[in-house]
């Protein structure tokens, strides 16, 4: 069933899918009040996607962003390159990707492939039919992520054009475009707009935090024998159920839309870390103090948090803890 725009429907409840996900599968027509969702997902898709394929998908709908991810069926040889595939995500979704018989390529500096300058993107990007963007800017600095993004997003989308890839699928954050105070955020929303306003048919996928990120965020509250966090609550998600959905999403249709993961519990973040360092045999203490920001922007038990219509990754906090304390 081909759904055209002003039918848009919106989907509730939930079911699990191979990979322990909760996707969202009823579809509810959008009522008399949605009627504007229906018009913002067709603001959003820029008249570009007209319709909305539900019955072979698996339908997502946020504030209005309808997306429909479905297999590509049973192409099986599809060459992917993974910017950033070196790191914490990509090195995990080039796995998965390549033991499902893709030539997935790793794209970063030590392959020989640079973003910021260009150097080996048009040779990596031959013949490929999908880019997922995994990449991170080495420094955290306002103006050099934001320089990073927007370079990096720019220089990756005009060799897309060139090679004629079929789908850009990049990774961003949950509430980025709330957090105008932090400029990573900023940065984060400005790779977003180029993407949507970008020619490559794409699919942002926007996660939650990273268990894995969490020691690091400890960090930057560090003083000394203290750590003070704000006691907001994230919901926070494995790196590996992250690079999951990154790969699916990469073996599915460009939604021309977002697909917003998050972790099963909301947990004050404060009270992660402290598990964290506990686990870790880190002496320092945790201490609560909202009023500490958290990468520029102060935040509340909503900043971080998807809304409705998310995914729901498997992987509780509980269980990641104890693989990390058990060295896994
Ligand atoms: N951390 C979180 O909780 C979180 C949550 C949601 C979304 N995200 C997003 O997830 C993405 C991946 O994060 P991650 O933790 O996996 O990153 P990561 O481990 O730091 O890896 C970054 C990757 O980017 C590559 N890279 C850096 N500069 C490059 C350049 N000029 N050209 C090409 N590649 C370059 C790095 O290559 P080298 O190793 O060779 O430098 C590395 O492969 C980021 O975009 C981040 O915003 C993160």
């Amino acid at each position: 069933m081909l759904l055209q725009g002003g039918q848009a429907q919106r989907v509730r409840g939930g079911v699990h899918d191979a990979d322990g996900f909760v996707v969202p599968h009823v579809l509810v027509p959008f009522g008399v009040g949605d009627a504007a969702l229906g018009e913002a997902a067709l603001a959003h898709n820029d008249g570009r996607r007209r319709k909305f394929d539900v019955t072979r998908s698996s339908p997502i709908a946020h504030r209005g962003f309808v997306a429909s991810c479905h297999p590509r069926g049973t192409e099986q040889d599809m060459k992917i390159v993974v910017i950033g595939g070196t790191g914490l995500i990509g090195s995990n979704v080039v796995k998965r990707l390549a033991s499902q018989g893709h030539e997935a390529v790793a794209a970063a500096p030590n392959t020989g492939v640079n973003t910021l300058t260009g150097e080996g993107l048009a040779a990596a990007l031959d013949g490929a039919q999908v880019v997922v963007d995994v990449s991170n800017s080495p420094s955290f600095a306002d103006d050099a992520v934001m320089s990073f993004f927007k370079t990096s997003t720019g220089n990756v989308l005009d060799a897309e054009a060139a090679a004629g890839v079929r789908h850009h699928v990049a990774l961003s954050i949950v509430g980025a475009e709330r957090l105008k105070d932090s400029g990573y955020m900023r940065a984060k929303v400005a790779q977003e707009e180029m993407i949507r306003d970008g020619h490559t048919p794409y699919t942002i996928v926007k996660a939650t935090q990273f268990y894995e990120f969490v020691k690091a965020i400890a960090e930057t509250g560090a003083d000394g024998d203290t750590v003070r966090l704000t006691s907001a609550k994230l919901r926070p998600m494995a790196a590996d159920d992250v690079a999951a959905l990154v790969s699916e999403i990469a073996l599915a249709e460009p939604a021309n839309g977002l697909v917003e993961v998050a972790g099963p519990e909301a947990l004050p973040l404060d009270e992660l870390a402290r598990q964290i360092l506990r686990v870790d045999g880190d002496p320092r203490t945790v201490v609560a103090d909202p009023s500490v920001a958290y990468f520029g922007a102060i935040l509340d038990d909503n900043s971080l948090t998807p809304d409705a219509g998310f995914r729901t990754a498997p992987t509780t906090f509980a269980r990641w803890l104890a693989a990390r304390a058990a060295g896994k």
